[in-house]
């Protein structure tokens, strides 16, 4: 009979035997990740990245990042309410404030810590929450760790979202939706979002990252274009490593929630401040942004005319709405694939496979910028068409 082994009968070297053997059940499934490290300067035209407006190079922003270095250090030197708020995380927030037109700001050191703080202190075990079923990784964190009753429902479906919220047993209630969804790209129904919201008695929580620089006036985002920004009801999340190419998140909304967070909230109190280099990074940018408020629409236009000639070459592309788009693959393999031939031609995409796409059908991710020409993009589409996998076009 073969005994059960003991804790103490495994060798050491065999503790973690089952990670290899997870390894080779993901490599069977083509859902192998790797690191590929870029250089500082490479050839390679970006279609991957998420720096949407090209600022994480500018010589404004990187030079506010190298001075605020000099100046204050390297790092906040403490949690946010030790010693790691300094005159720059608040000229930050203020900034940050203005912009969107909202009561407050607070700043975190990453959008996905930012993401957390809201879900979790927004919420708890006496709450409900409803979110649409696509959102971003962060936030579902944030609902794993509320111990509220997650309902998670049909996507961008503000009638599934009233169903859920008509037949809650809490009282309290907190709707979570990204505005513009990481995988295809497109955009939530806020306006009817916050109707159904608002009619349920619940707050609305509205994961920015990737609206805001790039979508509505000047880059205030996709709630700022829907009008809600200055709601009572109304808290939105945003991260600073996109758009604005520094690095870290924040949450906007009325002052009460923000004093909540920053009384509350484990992943700001808990976590050391944003490093000074990033806030300044963040100003810099946003300074940018309003002396250069066209650069939202130089995204756009590359977004459309990117997905455009890829439909006319036969591929089953998401809409144009924001700086991202996907190509559907035949297979989480053939995605692989067809993301290394387009390297190999030049061209860094993403490429996206469960789990990270909730609906299993893996794709390529294209995420564009306002650098980009209309020859690059010709290039891209030349390059990615050659590059395709059999079955990829219709
Ligand atoms: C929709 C969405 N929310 C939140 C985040 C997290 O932001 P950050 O990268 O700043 O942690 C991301 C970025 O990956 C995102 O795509």
């Amino acid at each position: 009979m073969n005994a059960r082994p003991t804790s103490e009968s495994v060798p050491a070297e065999q503790v973690f035997d089952w990670l290899d053997a997870e390894a080779a059940r993901r490599a069977e499934a083509g859902l192998t990740r790797k690191l590929r490290p870029r250089g500082a300067s490479t050839a390679e035209l970006d279609l991957a990245g998420n720096d949407y407006l090209g600022l994480a190079r500018d010589k404004r922003v990187a030079g506010a990042a190298a001075a605020a270095t000099l100046r204050w250090g390297t790092g906040s030197t403490g949690s946010r309410l030790v010693t790691g708020s300094t005159e720059l995380h608040a000229e930050l927030e203020h900034e940050l404030a203005r912009f969107c037109g909202v009561q407050a700001a607070l700043v975190f050191s990453s959008g996905f810590l930012a993401n957390v703080a809201a879900v979790t202190a927004l919420s708890g075990a006496e709450s409900a929450i409803v979110t649409d079923k696509y959102i971003h990784a962060s936030l579902i964190e944030g609902c794993r760790l509320s111990r509220s009753d997650v309902a998670a429902v049909a996507h961008a479906d503000p009638a599934a979202v009233g169903h859920a919220l008509a037949t809650r047993r809490k009282a309290r209630a907190l709707v979570v939706t990204d505005s513009v969804f990481s995988v295809d790209g497109d955009l939530a129904p806020l306006t009817e979002l916050s109707a159904v919201s608002r009619e349920h008695g619940a707050a609305l929580l509205v994961d920015d990252a990737h609206g805001f620089g790039v979508l509505g006036e000047g880059g205030r985002g996709a709630v700022h274009a829907a009008g809600l920004s200055a709601e009572p009801d109304v808290v939105t999340t945003i991260t600073l490593s996109k758009a604005l190419g520094a690095q870290g998140g924040a949450v906007l909304g009325p002052r009460r929630v923000i004093r909540h967070l920053v009384e509350t909230a484990r992943s700001f109190i808990f976590d050391t401040g944003l490093a000074p280099a990033s806030a300044a990074a963040a100003v810099a940018a946003l300074g940018v942004l309003k002396t250069e408020p066209h650069l939202p629409a130089k995204v756009l236009a590359s977004a459309t005319r990117l997905a455009d000639l890829l439909r006319e070459e036969g591929f089953a592309v998401s809409a144009p709405r924001s700086a991202v788009i996907s190509v559907r693959t035949p297979s989480a393999s053939g995605a692989v694939g067809w993301a290394e031939r387009c390297a190999e031609g030049g061209i860094r995409v993403g490429c996206f496979r469960p789990p990270s796409v909730p609906d299993g059908v893996s794709r390529l991710r294209l995420t564009v910028h306002a650098g980009l020409t209309e020859s690059d993009v010709d290039t891209a589409v030349k390059v990615i068409s050659e590059a395709a996998p059999p079955g990829a076009t219709s």
